[in-house]
């Protein structure tokens, strides 16, 4: 379907949700066939235990979505108790549940600046004991998943918000700003030879300066000879992105010839100013991000993952209640987003009817 064509369709389901009462707008009635399958790549999502307890979301999910991501249960803040013991029964259930439902595995993280455990920092100052402790920390972490993970974020937003130098953590300063990510990548390949190792990070394609930052970071952990096998560009973007950016931005990224996940994609509508027409601007977001994927080489396209589901799931919620940035309604009906992603993808359907169609895969 032409993007014109696409525009008609999301503008008559924009302009039907606008003629109802705020209270019963229907989600805008789209038809979208299973994702999954119009994707010649893995189409991931993001998962809590808490989802995939949730029969709703079950059935959406394992309809559109080939691979997962554990939002939060598989990094240190869950998994490093007070007494620097480790618990895996969430991310085991997670795991578990894409195995179960052909979803490939995809984790994060394993070294991030926001993650500052206090079964770590409760460690002697001696470099030996703490340095045996991050490696035991990724050694037992990746080792658990090895012959299901596809890929870990190894390292997660290296660099600094303004793109000047890399940021500060627990991990730099007790283990060298450099020489922490370096051991990071070699003791996660020692722990899983088949994994891809992937270094992500946000902004890009909002802060030239960290773009830059962050492609010198790359070429450098190569140039050192570390494992890096893959790029992330979590795309945290809003509505108000200027069309052409986001293409832009996974081209510079694609031009090291290393697979390129996508990793955490969403679109606020609030980060943007919640206007009026952003929603039609959000589905052209999706569809370009989703082009410019697509227009990479085969063997540089990873992973295609939204960071979250349905819009109640997401992290955004959090920050403001009245977003909207995903794909699906709080009732997991299709919104103008997925027309927007799942046009791209040649996966859009003409609607029977403009009014009441529940998401349904065809
Ligand atoms: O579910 C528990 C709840 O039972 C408990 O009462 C509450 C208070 O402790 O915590 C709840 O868990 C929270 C969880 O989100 C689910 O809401 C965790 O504390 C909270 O830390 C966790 O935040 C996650 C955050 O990363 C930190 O891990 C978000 O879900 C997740 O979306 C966010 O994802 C990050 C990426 O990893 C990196 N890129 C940015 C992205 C958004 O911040």
């Amino acid at each position: 379907m032409s993007g014109l064509s696409r525009r008609s369709l999301i503008g008559a389901a924009l302009a039907l949700g606008a003629c109802e009462s705020r209270a019963q707008a229907p989600a805008a009635p789209v038809e979208i066939a299973p994702l999954r399958a119009a994707a010649p790549f893995p189409l991931g999502v993001c998962a809590q235990v808490s989802h995939i307890e949730d029969p709703d979301w079950v059935r959406l999910a394992a309809t559109h979505f080939s691979q997962l991501t554990p939002e939060w249960e598989m990094k240190m803040e869950y998994i490093v108790r007070p007494d620097g013991s480790f618990r895996f029964d969430r991310a085991d259930r997670l795991a578990a549940f894409a195995r179960a439902h052909r979803m490939r595995l995809y984790c994060t993280t394993l070294v991030w600046y926001a993650q500052r455990p206090e079964g770590f920092e409760k460690l002697d100052e001696s470099r030996t004991s703490f340095g045996r402790a991050f490696d035991a920390y990724i050694t037992a972490v990746v080792g658990r998943y090895r012959g299901q993970a596809v890929g870990w974020d190894v390292v997660n937003e290296a660099v600094a918000e303004d793109g000047e130098g890399w940021r500060e953590s627990l991990w730099a300063s007790r283990l060298g700003d450099f020489d922490h990510m370096r051991r990071a990548f070699d003791v996660a390949r020692a722990a899983d030879p088949e994994a891809v190792l992937f270094i992500n990070d946000y902004n890009l394609e909002t802060i030239p300066k960290k773009l830059d930052t962050f492609q010198r970071l790359i070429e450098r952990l190569l140039a050192a000879g570390a494992p890096v096998g893959g790029i992330g560009c979590q795309s945290h973007i809003d509505a108000s992105l200027p069309s052409g950016v986001y293409t832009r931005t996974l081209e510079a990224l694609a031009r090291f010839g290393l697979p390129i996940h996508v990793s955490e994609l969403d679109v606020s509508l609030v980060r943007a100013g919640r206007r009026p027409g952003l929603e039609a601007r959000q589905a052209d977001l999706y569809a370009e991000a989703m082009g410019a994927f697509l227009a990479l080489p085969a063997r540089q396209r990873f992973a295609f993952t939204l960071w979250g589901l349905r819009d109640k799931d997401s992290w955004l919620k959090r920050e403001n209640g009245r977003d909207a940035p995903l794909l699906f309604d709080d009732q997991g009906r299709a919104k103008p987003a997925a027309a927007g992603l799942a046009d791209a993808l040649g996966a859009l359907k003409p609607v029977g009817s403009l009014y009441g169609n529940e998401n349904r895969a065809l």
